[in-house]
């Protein structure tokens, strides 16, 4: 199955990891990948509920249904098989990378020691860039009351190509009003030790004015200061391998939230994919989930090649990435289980087509069919929220399909993963309308 949007699309794959490695090389970009970043399941030995809120938290009409398994008994393999299932995939998206390329994978502490040995054998320990520490949570609750530190950390393990720079952003701290100076030209600064700075670079400080010098004679850095959004003055320092300013999803705002489980914050995405990539690039997350790569990847201007076993992240993903505009083609690779929508409607009054059933559905579109592509033409998706917007329910007719009593296809996507499709002519759209509309009247007719 190919459902395309216009040129310059993303790559959604309903498939193994392995799958979207396929794809990649089929299209010609094996060694051309800047990035691959995965956020595979974590050896956490549960399985993952997605909840699809109909009518926002004050209602609490909610769908939920099971997302993927993350298990890992003894029974199962254990730990063993964990690592049977993620190295070769590691391996093989490895393979994707180009020269200046890197792979991240996020893990947290049951797993992200053993990945970096198998990223060792893969790239090799040169090949280590970094061990980022994200905290996701705050230290709150049973993590704050349990008997050890509270594990609110996840890490993200970054190993590099040969040629692989990364461009670590910067972030304003505020500084205590008393460490504030300001220079002969009014200009506030703070400032700190010299540190290891060599004389030649105090020198070359110096001849830009940074270099404070006390009334002993100690040399100080000057750091210029700026003000932040709230107007208070911030010393500007780059961003280290500890990243405590990006907050948890549950703080981002509620239209974020798809609702998907393990959804990550875009603004993490974000950061890695700009100090990593240049516009243009192309980013590979083969455990997609809601596809939150593919969004920050979109927004950047970066192509993003997604791919995840579940039907519950492809459903969601999907949704996602058009309601951020964002232009698609989703492949179906042949082993994966698609649930079966039953009971799609649709009718024809005038030239607006209408959505009968599912009532409520995560998204829908209508399209053209041919070899078994289909080709959206028009689509709609409920857009969470605090009060979630449902999907449109009603489309014009696609242009010059009534005159012709063309055939209409249209597809539906459920919050379970579910699909279903309906084909017949406009006509036969049209009776639909009349059998329900005379329906309607025997309702009528018996009250
Ligand atoms: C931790 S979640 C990813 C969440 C994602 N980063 C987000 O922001 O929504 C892990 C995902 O890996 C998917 N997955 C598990 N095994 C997979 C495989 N072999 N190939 C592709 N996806 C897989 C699961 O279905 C799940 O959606």
């Amino acid at each position: 199955m190919d459902f395309t949007g216009t040129s310059t699309r993303h790559s959604l794959v309903h498939g193994d990891a392995l799958d979207l490695v396929e794809l990649v090389r089929k299209e010609g970009l094996e060694g051309k990948v800047d990035m691959v970043y995965v956020d595979p399941p974590y050896a956490s030995d549960r399985d993952y509920v997605a909840e699809a809120r109909l009518d926002g938290p004050a209602d609490g009409r909610a769908l939920r249904t099971l997302a993927y398994e993350d298990r890992w008994s003894r029974e199962r393999g254990g730990i063993g098989a964990y690592l049977d299932m993620l190295a070769p995939r590691l391996d093989a998206l490895a393979r994707l990378l180009s020269p200046r390329g890197t792979i991240w994978v996020h893990l947290d502490w049951r797993a992200a020691y053993l990945v970096r040995t198998i990223l060792d054998e893969i790239l090799g320990r040169d090949a280590f860039k970094n061990e980022i520490v994200w905290r996701r949570a705050p230290n709150l609750g049973r993590q704050a009351a349990s008997s050890q530190f509270g594990r609110t950390l996840d890490t993200i393990v970054v190993y590099g190509r040969e040629q692989a720079t990364l461009r670590p952003p910067t972030r304003l701290e505020p500084i205590d009003p008393s460490a504030i100076r300001w220079d002969e030209e009014g200009r506030p600064f703070t400032s700190a030790p010299r540190g290891d700075y060599t004389d030649a670079s105090i020198e070359k400080l110096e001849a830009e004015g940074r270099v404070h010098r006390t009334a002993t004679g100690r040399v100080y850095i000057k750091y210029f200061l700026v003000k932040n959004s709230e107007g208070v003055l911030c010393r500007e320092r780059r961003v280290d391998a500890l990243w405590t300013d990006v907050p948890p999803l549950r703080h981002s705002v509620v239209s974020e939230r798809t609702g998907y489980p393990t959804q990550k914050p875009r603004a993490l995405l974000e950061r890695i994919i700009a100090c990593a990539t240049d516009p243009g690039a192309v980013v590979v997350d083969a455990f997609a989930g809601s596809g939150t790569t593919a969004v920050a990847a979109h927004a950047l201007g970066r192509r993003a090649y997604v791919s995840d076993v579940s039907p519950v992240a492809i459903a969601v993903a999907r949704a996602r990435l058009l309601r951020e505009g964002a232009p698609l083609e989703l492949h179906r690779a042949a082993e994966v289980s698609q649930p079966k929508m039953k009971g799609v409607k649709v009718e024809v009054r005038g030239d607006r087509l209408r959505l009968v059933a599912p009532a409520e559905p995560l998204a829908w579109a209508v399209g053209t069919e041919e070899d078994g592509v289909f080709r959206t033409i028009w689509h709609s998706e409920r857009v969470p929220g605090k009060k979630p917007i449902p999907a449109v329910m009603e489309a014009d007719l696609p242009p010059g399909s009534a005159s012709s009593d063309g055939g209409l296809h249209v597809r539906v996507f459920g919050d379970d993963g579910s699909v279903g499709d309906w084909s017949g002519t406009v006509s036969e759209a049209r009776a639909g309308a009349r059998t329900r509309a005379r329906g309607e009247d025997r309702t009528e007719a018996r009250r």
